[in-house]
């Protein structure tokens, strides 16, 4: 019998072909739809391989319906807060997940964020759009530059490594913080370390790449804001959970920061009446960070291949 894997996820069939023929292979087949929780619990039964997604929760629940026979995840995501890691640790099941492939598109779009929210790009596209595009005007849109700026990178792992090359070429002043200074890379990406409260005060821009963590989990609070200046603009191409969205409300409506650019939110999607969404100064983004065509399919193919490699 060959061991067996559920995909809980469509996903392009040339990047699973090469699963086909050492695996049975049990794939979602509804486009862009989460498997429903209950197909989820029934189908991941007697399964040797679970090939995941961060819309999936895997958790007790579900390592206990799959079976003892189940010895690797894989998740098509670097980040892993959907999965509960100290039950796959306790049960000996491997996790897998996307290393080193989206560091370069997600720092691509981090920088687009910057400049969108620094120099209102979004509400420049709708005030053209909607006829409000009078004349020239000398002071109408402006906003601030990205170069020559102080950018704070909260999290130097790769993805914040990425950002702070990009950076370098737009004449930025990047200052960072994570656990510990890391002076290997303050030399070759020309960064300096500061605390976090430090940062805060000094950037322009802050940019968060922490992992969510229970630490972590929304560490961008009512006092993360109060500490940045009024003129800084806040990115997060990370995870929701890091930011607590309703300080980062008040902070964007009462002018305690200049604007804000995020890629996820909590929960997504965010629902469209939520009041984020109603600031002129907060540009949203349905977490697409990694979306680009060759990111993605290679997030598959790399997950693909770890698994048929463990098995
Ligand atoms: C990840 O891989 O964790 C990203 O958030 C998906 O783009």
């Amino acid at each position: 019998m060959k061991p067996k894997i559920l995909i809980t996820r469509k996903l392009k069939s040339e990047s699973i072909a090469p699963l086909y023929e050492n695996f049975d292979v049990d794939m979602w087949n509804l486009e862009d739809e989460v498997m429903p929780r209950d197909q989820l619990l029934d189908r991941v039964k007697g399964v040797n391989a679970i090939l995941c997604i961060l819309t999936d929760n895997i958790d007790r629940e579900l390592l206990d319906a799959a079976g003892d026979q189940l010895s690797v995840v894989g998740t098509v995501s670097v980040g892993f807060d959907h999965i509960d890691t100290a039950e796959l640790e306790a049960r000996n099941i491997k996790l897998e997940s996307v290393v080193g492939i989206l560091n370069e598109s997600v720092a691509d779009l981090t920088i687009a964020l910057m400049i969108n929210s620094s120099r209102r790009i979004s509400e420049s596209i709708d005030a053209a759009r909607n006829g409000e595009w009078s004349t020239w005007s000398p002071y109408w849109l402006t906003g601030r530059d990205l170069s020559q700026s102080t950018v704070g990178i909260i999290g130097l792992g790769a993805i914040g490594e990425a950002v702070a090359k990009r950076l370098s070429g737009f004449g930025c002043n990047v200052i960072y913080n994570s656990r510990s200074p890391k002076p290997e890379l303050e030399q070759s990406l020309g960064v300096s370390y500061r605390n976090l409260d430090d940062l805060l005060a000094e950037s322009d821009f802050v940019t968060i790449h922490n992992a969510l963590t229970p630490e972590t989990e929304k560490m961008c609070n009512s006092e993360f804001f109060s500490k940045m200046k009024n003129t800084a603009i806040f990115i997060n191409t990370g995870r929701g959970g890091l930011v607590d969205q309703e300080a980062l409300y008040d902070a964007l409506s009462s002018g305690q920061i200049y604007a804000a650019g995020i890629d996820v939110t909590t929960p997504e999607p965010l629902p469209t009446n939520h009041p984020l969404f109603s600031l002129k100064n907060c540009t949203i983004l349905p977490h697409i960070g990694s979306a680009s065509i060759r990111t993605r399919d290679e997030m598959v193919e790399s997950v693909v291949r770890k698994l048929a490699s463990h098995l």
